[in-house]
C-alpha cells in the first residue's frame, strides 16, 4: 500500500513525519510524493496560529471530491491540531478516516495495518502518556548531510499567547545514550550535520518542577556528548528558551568546536513590559546578557529569533523596544509573527487586541529592518574566507553547489572536481545579497 505524508509546522513535525515513514517502509508500506497515488493520506498538523490550522483544513477539505471517486482511501489528521480539536474535525471533516494525537504518534503502523481496516472512524487523542519510545528511525537516503534528531517532547513553559504546551504536552527527555546511538547511527549513514530537536530544547533533562532559573545544564552535557562522535562535523539546536542559558550552556556553546557558530534565541518582544504579560520569564537585560556574553566568547557569532508583532497591548513604545534589540543584537535571520489569538491561552482572553492593520504594519517594518541590516552585514564578510559544509547543486542553478558557513550563511559556489556533500570547504567570500554570499573554494 502506498502512503502519501505531508506535514506542516515547525521541525519536530518534520522529524517526526521521517519517523513515521520509515516505521512504515518497515512495516512494507511504500511512501509516495503525489497524493494521486497513494492509499493512505497522512497530514501531519500544526497548530501554532490560526493560518497553520487553516492551510491544513483547507487542503484536506479540497480532498472530499478525491474520496469521493476513490472511497477505497483512508485520509488522516495527525500531530498538533489532531490533538487540539480531536473528534471536532470529523464532524467539519467527514470524508477523513482518523485523528491521532501528538502523544499516540508511534501507534500510527498498527492503527493503519489493522484498525482502519474496519471502515470505522478513528479517534485517538489521549494525553499525560509516557515518553513516546521508538521514533527515532530515520530514512536513509544517499548525500543527506543533515539530518533532524528529537531529543526532548512538549513544553512547560506556557507562554501566555502559546498553544504548544497544550497540544505537545509535558516536557518529556530521551535518555542521553539513546541520543548518541542515534548521532552515531546517522554518523555511520554519511550525516555531517545534526540539529537537536525539542520544543524548549534547552530545557532537555531538567526537572520540569524547577521554578528557578537552572544552575544545571543537562542540554549542555547532551552537546559534550554528541560532540565526541565521529563522523559528526557540526551540531546545530533548536528551539531554545533563553531562561536555561545558564554559564554552563554559555561555556560549552563557546568550547565545543563542533557545536555551530549561531544560534537561534527566540525573543519574542523586546518591551519589558509585554515581555512580562507574554509569560517569557527574562527581560531584554537578561536577554541581551546572553547575547554579549556569547557574543565576547565566539568568533563570528550570528544570531537568528523568532518574534511576535502586536502582541495585546503592544504599543507604539513597545514596538520600538522590539525594533530597537533587534539592531543592538543584529539579527541575520528571524522569524516574524503575526499574534494570532489562539483559544484556551490566557493572551487571546485579553479584550486589549490589536488591530489588523498595524500587525500588518509593524509586520512590515520588521522585515524592512531585517533585510536592510543583513545585506549590510553580509556585504562585511566579502573577501574573508569561511569553512563550508557542502549541501549540494543549487537549486536555482544547478552548476553551482551550495553549503553553509558555521554561521548558517547560505554560501554559493562553483564545484570542484569529485566534489560530494559533506565536504568541509574553504570558500572566500566574493559578493552577497540579503539572503546569500558568492564566493570561490580556495582550499579543501
Ligand atoms: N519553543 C519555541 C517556539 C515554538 S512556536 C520557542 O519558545 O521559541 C514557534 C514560534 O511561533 C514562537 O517562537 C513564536 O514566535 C510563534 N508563536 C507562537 N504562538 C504564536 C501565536 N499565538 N501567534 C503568533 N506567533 C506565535
Ligand atoms: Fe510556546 Fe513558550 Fe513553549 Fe516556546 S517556550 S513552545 S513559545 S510555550
Ligand atoms: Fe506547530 Fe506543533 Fe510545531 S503546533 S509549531 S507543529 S509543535
Amino acid at each position: 500500500m502506498n502512503v502519501y505524508i505531508k506535514t506542516y509546522g515547525c521541525q519536530m513535525n518534520e522529524r517526526d513525519s521521517e519517523a513515521i515513514a520509515a516505521e512504515l517502509i518497515r512495516e512494507g508500506f511504500r511512501i509516495v510524493k503525489n497524493e494521486y497515488e497513494a492509499d493512505i493520506l497522512i497530514f501531519n498538523t500544526c497548530s501554532v496560529r490560526e493560518q497553520a490550522e487553516r492551510k491544513a483544513v483547507g487542503k484536506v477539505g479540497i480532498l472530499k471530491r478525491l474520496k469521493r471517486e476513490n472511497p477505497d482511501i483512508f485520509i488522516g489528521i495527525i500531530g498538533c491540531m489532531a490533538q487540539r480539536r480531536g473528534n471536532s474535525l470529523l464532524k467539519e471533516l467527514p470524508h477523513v478516516d482518523f485523528i491521532i494525537g501528538t502523544e499516540q504518534l508511534t501507534e500510527i503502523p498498527q492503527i493503519i495495518k489493522k484498525e482502519i481496516r474496519k471502515r470505522e472512524k478513528i479517534t485517538k487523542i489521549e494525553t499525560g502518556k509516557e515518553l513516546l519510545q521508538g521514533l527515532d528511525l530515520h530514512i536513509n537516503t544517499e548525500n543527506k548531510v543533515t539530518d533532524f534528531v528529537s531529543v526532548m517532547r512538549g513544553c512547560d513553559m506556557f507562554c501566555a499567547y502559546c498553544i504548544v504546551p497544550y497540544v505537545r504536552g509535558r516536557e518529556k527527555s530521551r535518555p542521553i545514550q539513546d541520543i548518541a546511538d542515534e548521532v552515531r547511527g546517522l554518523a555511520d549513514n554519511g550525516v555531517r550535520e545534526v540539529m537537536l530537536l525539542g520544543q524548549n530544547v534547552s530545557a532537555y533533562g531538567l526537572n520540569q518542577s524547577a521554578a528557578e532559573r537552572p544552575e544545571e545544564s543537562p542540554f549542555a552535557d547532551l552537546l559534550y556528548e554528541i560532540n565526541k562522535i565521529d563522523g559528526i562535523k557540526r551540531i546545530r539546536f533548536t528551539s531554545p528558551h533563553p531562561y536555561f542559558f545558564n554559564e554552563k550552556l554559555i561555556n560549552a556553546i563557546a568550547e565545543l568546536p563542533k557545536v555551530c557558530n549561531s544560534v537561534h534565541l527566540p525573543l519574542q518582544s523586546g518591551s519589558d513590559r509585554i515581555l512580562k504579560k507574554m509569560n517569557r520569564r527574562y527581560n531584554s537585560e537578561i536577554y541581551l546578557d546572553v547575547v554579549n556574553k556569547l557574543k565576547s566568547r565566539v568568533a563570528d557569532i550570528t544570531f537568528s529569533t523568532d518574534l511576535i508583532v502586536a502582541f495585546p497591548g503592544e504599543t507604539e513604545e513597545d514596538f520600538k523596544a522590539t525594533r530597537d534589540i533587534m539592531n543592538q543584537v543584529g539579527f541575520d535571520n528571524a522569524y516574524i509573527f503575526k499574534y494570532s489569538p489562539r483559544e484556551g491561552t490566557p493572551a487571546a482572553k485579553q479584550a486589549d487586541q490589536v488591530p489588523q492593520k498595524i500587525k500588518e504594519e509593524r509586520n512590515q517594518i520588521l522585515l524592512e529592518d531585517l533585510k536592510v541590516r543583513t545585506k549590510q552585514h553580509n556585504r562585511t564578510l566579502e573577501g574573508r574566507t569561511f569553512e563550508i559544509l557542502t549541501e549540494g547543486p543549487s537549486k536555482r542553478n544547478p552548476e553551482r553547489w551550495n553549503g553553509r558557513t558555521t554561521n548558517n550563511k547560505v554560501t554559493v559556489f562553483e564545484p570542484y572536481e569529485n566534489i560530494s556533500t559533506g565536504d568541509l570547504v574553504n570558500v572566500q567570500i566574493k559578493s552577497s545579497t540579503s539572503m546569500t554570499l558568492f564566493g570561490k573554494v580556495i582550499g579543501r
